[in-house]
């Protein structure tokens, strides 16, 4: 069976009661029982981490690399959280490594602060899917399905 990586970044961990008003009441491992289901409609399994370190999610997205060479992934859904408007080392990682990677964020980032507007990931991801909430991990992974299958 092929798999999915779903990656999150920082802060990702306190889902459920950071920020409620912005990010809801919805906990990481409610999102990753959602990423599972969604990944099982479409015959996938996911690897579904989360880390607060840059360096950690760098090396996740070479063994993601590697792994998408070796046809045994289908590519990555990633909310870098924070580090997508602060990391160019996880836009080159993405870009030398090629793989279909779809940016999420459960908020609209476009509607918040002017810092949020800019991503470096985007000009380098597949796709991007924003301010659905929860629903854009599973919006994600059915992206990645669609594009491979
Ligand atoms: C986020 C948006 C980012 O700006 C923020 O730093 C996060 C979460 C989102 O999912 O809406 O940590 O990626």
């Amino acid at each position: 069976m092929s798999t999915v990586f779903v990656l999150n970044g920082p802060n990702l961990n306190l889902l459920g009661t950071r920020e409620p008003a912005i990010y809801g009441s919805t906990t990481l491992a409610d999102i990753e029982a959602l990423c599972r289901a969604e990944a099982g409609k479409h015959g996938l399994s996911v690897d579904f981490r989360q880390s607060n370190l840059e360096g950690v999610l760098v090396d996740w997205i070479h063994e993601a690399g590697k792994a998408f060479a070796a046809g045994t992934l289908k590519g990555v859904v990633f909310n870098a959280g924070a580090y997508t408007h602060t990391s160019l080392a996880l836009a080159d990682a993405t870009k030398a490594t090629g793989i279909p990677l779809v940016e999420v964020h459960i908020s609209n980032v476009h509607a918040r602060e002017p810092v949020r507007h800019h991503s470096f990931l985007s000009p380098v991801a597949r796709g991007i899917i924003v301010g659905f909430g929860p629903l854009g991990y599973a919006l994600g992974i059915a992206a990645l399905a669609s594009l491979t299958a």
